[in-house]
This record gives structure tokens, sequence and C-alpha cells, in this order.
């Protein structure tokens, strides 16, 4: 079938060209992944690699996190920008603590509920720490999933997410969920990135439908401003 040819496809390329070595991926614990998928927001991933071995060693634990001066977590922090986003995580830290006691929640809804932690980063920790098939939709996933399907709602809609989260629940390998996630942001990054597509060689290109009609460049759509 269709959709377990391309589940295996992509995987196949993941497990051979993936970004293994990526330090939050050495593991599969909740808390690196938060941290990780938390810096990767706004910041490069070649920028958060240092600060996040760094973080892991000042604070290698969601109690260390919880009980951090503000001083030591924000000076951690320098460089990074968005100072809410650490602010958040040492509150959600202390959630965890102090009303779960210390244990995470494991799905995608509960997730939700600690602060600083929107559909996109619960969707990752589910999926990556907890094998809840969610799908990771950022900016790598409009772009992996609009062309591949060609879909024509305007990423700026904030209604279009919930598509995209649709059709990447219905495609997301329910028995590799956060690989499945990560092979799409590491195909984001290299074959499917915003401004160069390398669709002759994209290890998935026969399932790109935008690649039979060359249209890769029209997705995902994005009305100006
Ligand atoms: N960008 C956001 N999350 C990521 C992850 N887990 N691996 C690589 N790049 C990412």
């Amino acid at each position: 079938e269709k959709i377990e040819d391309f589940r295996r496809t992509l995987l196949a390329w993941y497990d051979e060209e993936g970004r293994a070595s990526l330090p939050w991926r050495k593991n599969q614990d909740p808390y690196r992944v938060w941290v990780s998928e938390i810096m990767l927001q706004q910041t490069q991933v070649n920028t958060v690699i240092p600060y996040f071995k760094r973080f892991m060693t000042l604070f290698p634990t969601i109690t260390a996190l919880a009980d951090a001066e503000e001083q030591t977590l924000l000076k951690a922090w320098e460089g990074l920008g968005y100072y809410s986003r650490v602010r958040n995580m040492q509150k959600a830290a202390q959630q965890v603590v102090e009303d779960y006691q210390g244990v995470w929640p494991t799905t995608f809804e509960g997730l939700k509920k600690l602060t600083g932690i929107g559909p996109y980063t619960a969707a990752a920790i589910a999926s990556i720490a907890f094998k809840e098939p969610v799908a990771a939709i950022d900016g790598n996933a409009y772009r992996v999933l609009g062309r591949l399907f060609k879909i024509e709602d305007d990423i700026r809609q904030t209604k279009t997410w919930q598509k995209y989260f649709a059709i990447g629940n219905q495609l997301i390998d329910p028995k590799r969920p956060g690989d499945f996630n990560q092979a799409i942001m590491d195909l984001g990054s290299s074959y499917m990135t915003a401004k160069n597509y390398d669709t002759a060689h994209n290890p998935i290109k026969e399932f790109i439908a935008s690649y039979e009609d060359g249209t890769e460049d029209l997705y995902p759509v994005k009305s100006p401003l």
C-alpha cells in the first residue's frame, strides 16, 4: 500500500542519512527532547548544539531545572534570546516536580497543559519520548507535506494548521512516530528547504505530487503580507 511504502522509504532514508548524531537524539528522555525542542524553536541547529550540551551539564534533570537560580538559568540562555522560553521552561519544570511528583505527562493532551508547551512541542515530546503517533507540525512539516500533497491552504491562516495536523496524523508511522517526525525535520532542512529544493535527488521524490508537474516552488502556499 502507498502509505506504507511512503513510511518505509522515508524511514529507510532516515536510518541511513538522518542526523542521528545530534546530541538530543542520543536517547528518548522527555527532558532532553523538551529542552532541545524549545531551543530549536527560534534558533538554528548548529547554534543550539553547544547550548544544549552545556544546559544538560548545568541542569541534568528536571528537578535541577526547577530548583535553579534565575541568574544561573538566564546566564545559560545568554545568546539564545527570547528569554521567556527559559522562564516558561522553569515554570513547567516546577509544575512537573510539584503537581505531578516529578513524573511527566505521557500524552499529547497532557503535555499541552504545561507552561510554554504548545501543540508542536507537545507532539514532538509525545512522539519521540512516548511513541504517541501525533504529527509535529513546524515550518519543516509545512514544506514537506505542502509539496507532497500540493496542499492549497494558506499557511498564514491559523486554521490551516489543523489541516496539516490531520494529514500528518494519517501519514505518521504508528510504529516509529518519533523517528517519522524527525525524518520530516531532516528532509525539511536538506532536500526540502524554503529556497532550495533538489527533488531530483530527494529520497521520497516518487511520492511528491508537486514534483510531477514541477510546482514545488508554489508550496506551501503562503499569502503575501
Ligand atoms: N528542529 C526542531 N526539532 C528538531 C529535532 N528534533 N531535530 C532536528 N531539527 C529540529
